[in-house]
């Protein structure tokens, strides 16, 4: 049998000045965003931004705990407040900025492996592709056109149903 082969395309820019304006304010609003990060542990500051359908902005960011597996990253601060506040929402985009003290950023910053479950859980269920926009403190900015694409066959709901 043929391999199955999945394609990501990763579009980079230099500058926030590169990006249309709603984006470039998107990234702002994360940039804000992970200035109220708890991050006593790593020290390593993330926020995220929802754009919603609606034209609603919901930001979130990362909170630690002294048990370190109880703490949460931005990104599903971000997912998980939108839905519990607009639980019919679509997610148009999502942008993700970080910073820390200890070292510079110099490049986006991903979203982990279980944000990356998490966020295409939303996709899905809307049926609407989220772009996702990231940078760190200095370097390119990443762009690519959905969750699914950072998360290729993913664990999805049809696996649950009943035959
Ligand atoms: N973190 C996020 O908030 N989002 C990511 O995409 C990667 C990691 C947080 C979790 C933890 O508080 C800190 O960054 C270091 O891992």
């Amino acid at each position: 049998m043929e391999p199955l082969i999945y394609q990501t395309i990763i579009e980079r820019y230099s500058n926030l000045s590169d990006l249309d304006d709603a984006e470039m304010q998107l990234l702002l609003k994360a940039k804000d965003a992970l200035e109220n990060a708890y991050a006593p542990y790593s020290q390593f500051q993330v926020g995220a931004a929802l754009l919603l359908e609606n034209g609603d902005v919901i930001t979130g960011n990362n909170q630690e705990n002294v048990a370190y597996p109880s703490g949460i990253c931005a990104e599903r601060t971000a997912i998980f407040y939108a839905s519990s506040q607009n639980p019919n929402m679509k997610i148009l985009k999502i942008a993700i900025a970080a910073k820390s003290p200890i070292q510079l950023v110099s490049s986006p910053v991903y979203p982990c492996g279980s944000c990356r479950q998490a966020l295409v859980e939303y996709e899905n269920k809307a049926q609407s592709p989220i772009t996702v926009i990231m940078m760190g403190e200095a370097g390119e900015i990443h762009r690519c056109q959905s969750i699914e694409s950072l998360l290729p066959s993913f664990f999805h709901a049809d696996f649950l149903k009943k035959s």
